[in-house]
């Protein structure tokens, strides 16, 4: 095959990109987005302060151009994401305990029922742990409410949209040593023993000097997998670039059966959001990179 969506495919396989409506003008962008993949994650139109702007208000204008485009392109949707710390807006930072409980069982409703039945994956809750040594929760306003907040916003999810996968998504968690991986994985495997509807894992996979692409990757994908949920490699991005690296990563997916695919987290360095002089993705400008031939090869 002589894409990245078509070669993916080969094996049953997805490979999409983050894309961005603000770049939806750009026909450099769009010709290599709408020829290569054949996933789109919005990279930041379904979050929380884009889709809930002022409580009970919710806008999709955004979020919709970027699905749009990838149905119109015949594309399926990640949707990314419903629970986080991250990117709140104001209402929902000032807010704690039950009043905040409610607010993102509320927010988890109403954003999946706009897209019932149109998405393929949700990241129902994004970057719940903490780096370092403890294999525990990250501190947050979500993490005060009580520790049950994760398994709460699963339970709404299914509930929302049954069609939807329902996965947890977290970055650091690629090494198998490391600490916050062996949390997310016990979280999991709890969740699958008390049946706590979980459906896949995502491994955001952005690879840089201080949580480096390490070769157990492929231990951390099968582990998982053996805790009987998908593994979508969900943001990928290497700083620098490197084309053995890619290929590695993209090994490692193919040699798990419940790897769906692999998002790369953005089109071309430009695009990025660690900024061009990272090198970080498969295109530069209109030009396909050494790490590009490197994934097709692989795939
Ligand atoms: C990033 C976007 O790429 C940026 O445009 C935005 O300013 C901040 O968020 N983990 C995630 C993504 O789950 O949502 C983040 O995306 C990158 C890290």
């Amino acid at each position: 095959a002589s894409t990245l969506g078509a070669a993916a495919a080969q094996s049953g396989r997805y490979f999409g990109t983050a894309i961005s409506a603000g770049r939806l003008g750009d026909s450099q962008y769009t010709t290599i987005a709408s020829r290569e993949f054949n996933m789109v994650t919005a990279e930041n139109e379904m979050k929380i302060d884009a889709t809930e702007p002022n409580r009970g208000q919710f806008n999709f204008t955004n979020g919709d151009r970027v699905y749009n485009w990838a149905v119109q392109n015949g594309k399926r949707v990640r949707g990314h994401t419903l629970a986080w710390h991250g990117q709140q807006p104001g209402w929902m930072q000032s807010l704690s305990g039950s009043s905040l409980r409610q607010a993102m069982i509320d927010h988890i409703n109403g954003v999946m029922s706009h897209y019932k039945g149109k998405i393929y994956a949700w990241d129902v809750v994004n970057e719940a742990f903490a780096d370092g040594n403890s294999g525990g929760r990250r501190d947050s306003n979500l993490q005060r409410t009580g520790n049950d907040w994760i398994e709460v916003a699963f339970r709404t999810a299914r509930a929302a949209d049954p069609a939807a996968k329902l996965c947890y998504n977290d970055y650091n968690i690629d090494n198998w040593t490391w600490a916050k991986t062996q949390g997310v994985y016990n979280m999991v495997r709890d969740f699958k023993q008390r049946g706590v509807p979980i459906d896949c894992v995502g491994l955001q996979s952005h690879f840089n000097g201080n949580s480096p692409y390490n070769s157990n990757y492929r231990t951390t994908i099968s582990s998982f997998a053996a805790l009987g949920v998908d593994v979508q490699i969900t943001e990928l991005d290497i700083q620098g670039g490197s084309p053995q690296t890619y290929a590695a990563v993209t090994n490692d997916c193919l040699a798990v059966p419940r790897c769906a695919g692999i998002t790369v987290w953005g089109v071309r360095d430009q695009d990025s959001w660690l900024g061009a002089g990272a090198s970080p993705l498969l295109f530069n400008g209109g030009n396909k990179k050494p790490a590009y031939d490197a994934v097709l090869n692989a795939l």
